[in-house]
């Protein structure tokens, strides 16, 4: 019986520059650049010119970026219509992968795939794509989506389109790192999807749009949300034995914990939490947050020997609840950041193309006699 890689675990389907992941020793590495260095340190603009570009800016670079993406924030008519006729019927995700496809059905460049027209594009998407977020959730929310704010960095602007007010130094930072934080991360399935798509030489957006629809999912990018709903069930910690115990017992999982590759805590879950202490200090919803530090707390123990542990989205939810943020929004976000690391693996990708075509082992019926449909049951 030949070898079936079933989730193509343990498979290297490319070579990449952008990404290291060590899941035993806990270790994310963006081109060189260890995840805690640039949590420190970074911003997310400087992040996304990193990973379309495998080295830091310089100032000008760093300018010129900056420049390239507040000038695309604003969102052609098109879009605007469309959102005002999507948001009573279609949830945010869906919203997203749509509105991608159709800023590709209006750009006349959208089948160029050199180099130099990609990194437009990705900057494009980068800076449209949370105008279209926020745009949404003003307009579900019977307020008008208000204008891109230039002075503003990506972090911060978004939040701004979002609640209508500049966030706080702590905000801004805490929001800025949670994107370098989901930037990047090697070939999950999300980036898989981008990549067999752009792999047909189809364009970078239906790429993107592929990789949302793929990043929705509960076991991906839709898991923050989910941890929102544990937490908002359990409200109190009293709570947390039964409701695991239950969950268990269904053969259910708990969302947040468990990794594919990180068989240790997940880095990005280690700054999320240090984050997460800073924003309780001063924040109304604290609760989410030490909940999620009792529930922890309680996994640990209960999985004791497995290797399970927190993921970055285990603390992604409390800590975007702490910040305003709808949990609806939650994998969104998640997509506004992770567009910077689809992008910079389909420019590898077109760079050096190979069409993904893997093989599926027969087990179905053979040589079987082709009956006439008068002559089949009736059933
Ligand atoms: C992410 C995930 C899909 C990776 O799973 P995987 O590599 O396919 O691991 P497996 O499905 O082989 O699971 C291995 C064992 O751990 C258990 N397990 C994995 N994740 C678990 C979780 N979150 N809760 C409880 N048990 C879990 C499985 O039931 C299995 O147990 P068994 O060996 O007794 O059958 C998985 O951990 C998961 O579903 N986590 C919750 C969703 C989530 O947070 N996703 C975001 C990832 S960033």
């Amino acid at each position: 019986m030949p070898d079936i890689a079933r989730g193509l675990e343990g498979i290297n389907v490319t070579a990449t520059k952008l990404c290291r992941i060590d899941g035993v020793k806990g270790e994310l590495v963006y081109s060189g650049y260890n995840i805690y260095d640039l949590a420190e340190h970074s911003t997310f603009e400087e992040v996304a010119f990193l990973l379309w570009n495998q080295r830091l800016p310089g100032k000008t670079e760093l300018a010129e970026l900056n420049g390239r993406l507040v000038s695309e924030r604003g969102l052609d008519d098109v879009i605007a219509r469309l959102l005002g006729e999507l948001w009573p019927h279609v949830r945010p995700m869906r919203t997203l992968e749509i509105a991608v496809e159709v800023l590709g059905a209006i750009d006349p460049q959208s089948s160029d795939l050199t180099q130099a027209q990609l990194k437009l594009t990705a900057a494009r998407l980068t800076a449209k794509m949370a105008t279209v977020i926020a745009a949404y959730d003003r307009l579900r929310n019977g307020k008008q989506p208000l204008s891109p704010r230039d002075d503003l960095g990506h972090a911060a602007n978004f939040l701004y389109m979002l609640t209508g007010t500049e966030p706080t130094d702590l905000a801004k930072r805490v929001f800025d790192v949670a994107l370098i934080l989901h930037a990047e991360h090697e070939m999950n399935a999300s980036t898989f999807s981008a990549m067999v798509t752009g792999s047909t030489l189809s364009d970078m957006y239906s790429a993107i749009a592929s990789a949302i629809g793929t990043l929705k999912g509960p076991l991906h990018g839709g898991a923050n949300e989910a941890v929102y709903k544990v937490l908002d069930a359990i409200k109190d910690e009293q709570n947390i034995a039964p409701y695991v115990e239950a969950l268990l017992g269904r053969g259910e999982r708990v969302m947040g914990i468990g990794h594919r590759i990180y068989k240790t805590t997940d880095p990005r879950a280690v700054i999320l939490e240090r984050l997460g202490n800073e924003v309780a200090e001063t924040s109304p919803d604290r609760w989410y947050f030490d909940l999620s530090l009792k529930l922890r707390d309680y996994l640990g123990r209960k999985l004791e020997g497995k290797p399970l542990y927190p993921n970055v989205d285990f603390f992604s939810a409390s800590v975007y609840r702490m910040l305003g943020i709808p949990s609806d929004l939650y994998t969104p976000i998640f997509a506004l950041a992770r567009i910077t690391g689809w992008t910079a693996h389909l420019l590898e990708q077109y760079a050096d193309n190979r069409l993904v075509r893997p093989n599926a082992l027969y087990e179905g019926a053979e040589n079987r006699q082709y009956t006439p449909i008068a002559q089949r049951s009736a059933v």
